[in-house]
């Protein structure tokens, strides 16, 4: 089967196509990162419009890469949400369109779940059930995957989403958007120790998160700092390195737990925190004492990409997905939702 996928939930325009027997044929990602970046953030109005631009081309360039001519496409998958509604109704739109015209389905993806399958586009790649941790922009979620579309969600953030804290830290420290990448950079220089900021929840059983009171407390950092002199680049590492390892420790520890409360012994971890290479250092140390493994997508379809909403896609295909041609998206969407 041969799977056209289109994702355009955010700032990144990506476009790929997947073949069941041969993996990914091509793929590409037209970042938005430069047109936000004076904003601080994504700026829903400018995403949708840049999307409109680039998809097209970028779906033609996709299709000759991959050698691949319509007739041979089997369906085209597209993010259906979470997301921006504007941003998704121009992927949604296109990719209905070109269905019809074709005379093929357009099958619905969640986004998460798109992430969460990425990993099994790898060799070796996990096998159910398995636990995921799904940590990007817009989500914080430990899911316990019994199978393919059945997950349940044992624990999320109450409040902001780790990458979000990654962006909005960074911000308060005057680096660029986005802020993981960013504060990753930064802390390479931090002082191990000089602050130490708190692990939210840790104390309390259960699997959530909240990860705002780390913002309060960068702030109020920040503000020391700058109370006794200008806050200068050393100040910054030290509170990225900080604040940094206070976020992935928790993201271990709740993993931890997560693998002995149900005995799962892979672990998942997916979405654009998942690039973080402390992160992947200390989750690589607690898996290797709790005699688990730990998966991760190749850093490229770490972040949003549409090599994960293509595969999703053919997952969804072989599930029985029941396409229509209404243009539908969703704003919020519990993964919890899907059926396998
Ligand atoms: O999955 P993704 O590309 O988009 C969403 O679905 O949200 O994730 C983007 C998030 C941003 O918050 C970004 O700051 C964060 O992933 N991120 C990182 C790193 N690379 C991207 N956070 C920490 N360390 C990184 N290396
Ligand atoms: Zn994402």
């Amino acid at each position: 089967m041969r799977i056209l996928g289109i994702e355009t939930s955010c700032d990144e325009t990506g476009v790929a196509v997947y073949d069941s027997e041969q993996g990914i044929l091509a793929d590409a990602l037209y970042s938005q990162i430069d047109l936000h970046a004076e904003y601080g953030g994504v700026v829903p109005e400018l995403a949708s419009r840049d999307h409109v631009r680039k998809l097209l081309p970028l779906i033609d360039e996709v299709m000759q890469r991959a050698a691949c001519a319509k007739t041979e496409l089997d369906a085209i998958a597209y993010t259906a949400g979470p997301g921006l509604v504007g941003a998704l109704m121009v992927g949604a739109s296109v990719a209905k369109s070109l269905a019809f015209a074709w005379g093929i389905p357009a099958v619905a993806v969640h986004h998460m779940e798109g992430h969460l399958l990425a990993p099994l586009l790898e060799d070796p790649a996990p096998q159910a059930p398995f636990i995921a941790l799904l940590v990007s922009g817009g989500h914080t979620q430990l899911v316990n995957v019994e199978a393919i579309g059945r997950y349940e969600i044992l624990g999320e953030s109450l409040d902001d989403a780790a990458g979000e804290a990654f962006d909005k830290t960074a911000k308060m420290l005057g680096l660029g958007y986005p802020g993981g990448p960013a504060i990753a950079r930064a802390a390479e220089q931090g002082t191990p120790g000089r602050f130490q900021f708190p692990r939210p929840m840790v104390d309390r059983p259960g699997l959530d998160f909240s990860f705002s009171g780390l913002k309060t407390f960068t702030l109020n950092t920040r503000d020391d700092c700058a109370g006794q002199a200008d806050l200068n680049s050393q100040d910054v590492a030290d509170i990225a390195w900080a604040f940094q390892d206070a976020v992935v420790d928790t993201l271990a520890l709740k993993c931890r737990r997560a693998l002995r409360q149900t005995g799962a012994r892979q672990l998942v971890v997916a979405g654009g925190v998942s690039a973080n290479r402390l992160l992947r250092q200390r989750l690589a140390e607690m898996v290797a004492k709790e005699k688990a493994e730990v998966f991760y997508p190749q850093l490229r379809y770490c972040t949003d990409n549409g090599a994960m909403i293509a595969f999703a896609g053919y997952q969804r295909m072989l599930a029985g997905s029941d396409p229509d041609l209404k243009v539908q998206v969703r704003a919020r969407w519990p993964l919890s939702e899907l059926q396998g």
